[in-house]
């Protein structure tokens, strides 16, 4: 009888624990899962859709809050609703990496951060290749 109240005192610990582990292990491996997926989604985008690549990046980091690519819609930065009809991808290119070099009419210097020192040479080539493309009117 002693040792039936000491199992059960055992079992009444033991699967409480058991079951925090199990729930615990599979937390990690859906983490672990969740994340390989999302990185493999990125690499995806980075990979095999430069367009899609610097749609992203245009959206996230800033571009957006100072260009429009709406018809006729003033912001802090040019418009660039149809740019590419009348600029070069080596144009754009630069006007992305080094901002000073060339100033668009009417705007002044040293609003538009140095992207080339943030931007990696790949993010930069997506971004004119999306930009090329939905900017060609
Ligand atoms: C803080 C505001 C700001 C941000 C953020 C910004 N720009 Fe600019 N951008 C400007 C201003 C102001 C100019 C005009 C002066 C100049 O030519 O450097 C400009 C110029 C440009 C031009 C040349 C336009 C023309 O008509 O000659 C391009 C292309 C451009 N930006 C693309 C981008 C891209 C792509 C990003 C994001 C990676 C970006 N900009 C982020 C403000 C900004």
């Amino acid at each position: 009888m002693e040792n039936k109240t000491k199992l059960a005192i055992r079992y009444f610990f033991a699967v409480p624990i058991l079951i925090l582990i199990s729930v615990f292990a599979l937390f990690i491996v859906f983490e672990f899962t969740l994340v390989a997926d999302i990185r493999e989604k990125l690499q995806t985008v980075d990979e095999h859709n430069p367009i899609a690549f610097g749609e992203m990046l245009f959206e996230t980091r800033g571009c957006i809050g100072c260009h429009s690519l709406e018809e006729g819609k003033e912001s802090i930065g040019p418009n660039l609703f149809d740019i590419a009809n009348r600029e070069s991808q080596e144009y754009l290119k630069n006007s992305i990496q080094y901002p000073d070099q060339t100033i668009a009419d009417g705007f002044r210097e040293g609003i538009m951060p140095d992207y080339g020192k943030i931007l990696d040479k790949d993010q930069i080539d997506a971004l004119v290749k999306y930009l090329s493309g939905v900017t060609q009117k």
